[in-house]
This record gives structure tokens, sequence and C-alpha cells, in this order.
């Protein structure tokens, strides 16, 4: 089926009246990070703004987007193969595109290895899409990878995947340079949206009957926009009407002024929970990394947030295996890992990307295969151990959670999240989704909790002469 370039520029309101073979659709398939599911949530507003039906799965849609990652090796192998796979669900005319981090960084070389491929387009082009769909349609094949400082798609309204918490970009790119990361050569120099702007969207989530928002930029907390800093940031976030929480992701050790870490304090909607990437425990392969911190530095830095933020949940990232990684260097991971004790720890073994200072380290510096693997094998155990043990000490304790799906498991069982960020599993029905309740933690897995939800104490009458 061809679809009426005149029902792409309909406005949504008069297409959904529309017979459904006259409205294109557009099925999106998003990888990697939180940013990335936020500018699928971009993309699909701006298509669907322009006359697209938005559909759950790839069998038929007349436009497939996937939109990449490219952090690690094995995420690019997951999208070729993806890719691969797709073609069984296409018509002959339907249009298939890859966005993100891999169009970014292979640009026209995906063109060439894919004949199905017509689109190929970069994390600053998406408003082009549109036209650029338009051009595909007619047999054209492009690649749309410039950057675009000035580019926050500030008039594009999110069609948002989750009824619960909103993703909310602040900060596009990144101006460090560590070594091992090709985030600054597929998502550019960073910038900052306006705060007034960032506030906007805030209160456009609320009115849509969401309480909690998760601010996204590569460091975060270096977020200004010329004339407000992080802090200021968190703080009118923060205070904005009907919002209950308020999260952010990921900052860099290296910007978290006094000042950032008292808005966090004192803004009351502000979860106690920081993801502080550590990378490393050892100065010396933080050196290599370009991280710009030491591990006394990083060390510092979490004990200024926990004296500051009663109750903090401190997550973090490693990379094991990075090149020149001796053992006595991730044996200081893991007495780092052992010393902070994280409540958790996305690991990574590392992965060389090609164009990433890295790639100039000298061969013998590279880390055997099967020693990387023994390593993770142990950081694994050890952070699992630390987080058993830290979480068998919190039962008994109360939270407040907010449920935010059905759990995986079903048969009446629901997921929600406290603020310090404990995937807490308890009994319910799906009408309680997007509510909060006050819950026990009455046991664990070692990771995840179970709670029963209790009562709300009213509080004691004061003593006479309390
Ligand atoms: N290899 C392995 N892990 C990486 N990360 C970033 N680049 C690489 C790489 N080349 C990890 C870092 C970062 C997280 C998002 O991904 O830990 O914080
Ligand atoms: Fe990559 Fe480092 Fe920037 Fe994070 S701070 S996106 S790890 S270059």
């Amino acid at each position: 089926m061809f679809f009426l370039p005149s029902a792409i520029r309909r406005p949504p309101s008069a297409v959904r009246h529309l017979p459904s073979d006259t409205v294109p659709t557009v099925y999106i398939e998003t990888y990697g990070c939180q940013m990335n599911v936020s500018d699928s949530e971009l993309m699909l507003g701006k298509l669907t703004a322009e006359g697209y039906e938005s559909v759950d799965g790839p069998e038929g849609a007349d436009v497939i987007l996937v939109n990449t990652c490219a952090i690690r090796e094995n995420a690019e192998q997951r999208v070729i193969g993806r890719l691969g796979e797709l073609r069984r669900f296409m018509k002959k005319d339907t249009i298939l595109g890859v966005t993100g981090c891999m169009a970014q960084r292979l640009g026209p070389k995906l063109l060439e290895s894919n004949s199905r491929v017509s689109l190929v387009v970069g994390p600053d082009a998406y408003r082009a899409l549109p036209h650029l769909i338009d051009g595909a349609r007619r047999g054209e094949r492009f690649t749309a990878t410039d950057f675009d400082l000035e580019e926050h798609y500030e008039d594009f309204q999110a069609r948002r995947f989750e009824g619960v918490k909103a993703w909310i970009p602040v900060q596009r790119g990144c101006d460090y340079r560590c070594t091992y990361c090709i985030v600054p050569y597929t998502r550019g120099p960073e910038r900052s949206r306006q705060l007034a702007d960032v506030v906007r969207e805030t209160q456009e989530v609320v009115a849509q009957g969401l309480t909690e928002v998760v601010l996204l930029g590569q460091t975060v907390n270096s977020y200004t926009d010329g004339t407000h800093d992080f802090a200021d940031l968190l703080r009118a976030v923060g205070a904005v009407p009907g919002i209950r929480r308020v999260r952010y992701t990921s900052p860099h050790p290296n910007d978290f002024s006094d000042r950032v870490i008292a808005a966090m304090a004192e803004t009351e909607t502000v979860c106690e929970h920081v993801h502080l990437p550590m990378q490393s425990g050892s100065s010396r392969t933080l050196k290599r990394m370009l991280r710009r911190y030491t591990r006394e530095e990083y060390f510092a830095c979490a004990a200024r947030l926990r004296a500051a933020i009663p109750g903090l949940g401190l997550t973090t990232d490693i990379i094991v295996g990075f090149p020149g990684e001796t053992d006595e260097e991730f044996d200081e991971t893991i007495t780092a890992a052992q010393e902070i004790g994280f409540d958790d720890a996305y690991m990574f073994k590392f992965s060389m990307r090609d164009g990433t200072p890295a790639t100039r380290f000298p061969a013998e510096l590279l880390v055997p295969d099967d020693v990387i693997d023994a390593r993770f094998e142990r950081l694994k155990a050890t952070v699992r151990g630390i987080a058993r043990e830290r979480n068998m000490k919190r039962l008994g304790e109360r939270r407040e959670v907010l449920i935010e799906k059905e759990a995986r498991k079903g048969g009446d069982l629901l997921q929600a999240r406290s603020r310090d960020f404990k995937t807490v599993i308890v009994p319910g029905d799906p009408s309680m989704i997007g509510t909060y309740c006050t819950v026990e933690l009455t046991g664990t897995t070692g990771s995840t909790f179970m709670g029963t939800p209790v009562q709300e104490r009213a509080p004691l009458p004061m003593a006479a002469g309390g």
C-alpha cells in the first residue's frame, strides 16, 4: 500500500476519522539509553502530528525506524541483526530508516551495507524526518548527519511511551572526552535547553497526569543555559505544582558543585538517589580513561552527597578491562565497590570503539577477553553481595512507592519504585498503576524487594508538656 502524501499533512484530529488504509503507519524500535527513548518519543510526536498513525509492531508498517545505540560493539551487532530480521515484516514499499548514534557514526555506510535501508538520520536531524520520508517514497535514499547546536526540538510534542514518568531531555551532547566513549562523536558538543522551556514541559507533563520527571543529559549536572545552572533547574522543576518526584541521569562527579548538592538536599520533590558513574576505582585507570578525577576525589564526591542527603541510594557504572588495567588496578575497583557500598552497579566489559582516543593505546595494553570475562564475573559477584547485604538490613523499613507497571511475573503483582530507586513488588491490581502507596519491605531477592502496603499511621497526639 502506498500512503497518500496529502494525508501526511492533515492534523491528527482529522486523520483519526479517515479509513485506516489512507493513514500511513509508523513503527519505532528503540535501543540504548533513556536519551534514545526520549528521542523516539520526540520523533513519534513529530510524525503523528504530521498525520502518521503509531503502531506497536513492524508487521506491515509503512515506515519503520530503528533508533540505535553505538556505545558498545554488541549494541551495534544487535541492530545489524535486527535490520536483517525486519525485512520479513516489510511490504515492498515500506520505508526503513536507521536513526540515532549508529546512524551518526556509520552514515552512508549503512546505506551501502543494507539495500533496504533508505534513511540514515543522526540525533540532530529528526526535524527533517517527514520530508526525508517523502523523498524515500519517491525512491531516494538519504543520509542526514549534520550536528545542529541550536536543535532542541522545542516545538515537538513528545508522544510518551510511559504513562507514569516522563523523560525530559535538558541537555544534548557531551564536552567530556572520556577516551573509551563514542558519545561526543555521535551526539556532538554539549548544549542545554533554556530553563523556562524545561519548566514549561514539566507543567505540560503534570497537566497530562504524570507526577514524576527524569531530567536527562549526558553530564546532566553540568547543565547551563547561560543564566541558570543545574541547581536552579532542580529547584525550578521541583517547584512545579503537581510534581511529586524529580530524578536526573547521569551526572558527572566533577560537576557536583555545593550549589547542586544543596539544591538536591533542599528540594523535597528531588528523590534521594544518584546514579554516579565511577567507571573504575583505580586512579591510574581513571587517568587513562580521562575521567578527570581520582579514586579519592570520587570517594569524596560520594561522601559529600551522602552527608547532605540522608538515605541516599547510590548506583554506578563500571567498565571492566579498560586497556592497561592490571590485576592491581582491577583490585582497586573491587575495593572501591566494597568501601563505597553501591546499591547497584551497571557493569560493562570494555568495548573498543572506532574513532575514540582509546584506539591509540598500544596493542599490548589490550586486556585479553578471558581476563575481562573473569574480572567481570568477580565484580558482578562482589557488587551483588554488597547489594544483598545492604538490602537485607532494610527489611522492616517503610518506603513510599510509585506503582509503575504490572510485574513481569504477573499474578496480581505490580512493580513499584521507591524514592531511593529500589524496585519493590507489591500485590494489587493494574488500576493502581500511577498511584503512590506506603509499603513495608518484607522480603528481598537480594536486589528486588517484596513490599506489603501499610496504612500510614496518623501522627500521635502530642504528649502533655512534650
Ligand atoms: N565500552 C564499555 N562500556 C562503555 N561505556 C561507555 N563506553 C563504553 C565502552 N566503549 C559505559 C560507561 C557509561 C555507560 C553508559 O556505558 O560505563 O557510563
Ligand atoms: Fe561518554 Fe564521558 Fe561524555 Fe559520559 S562524560 S557521555 S562517558 S564522554
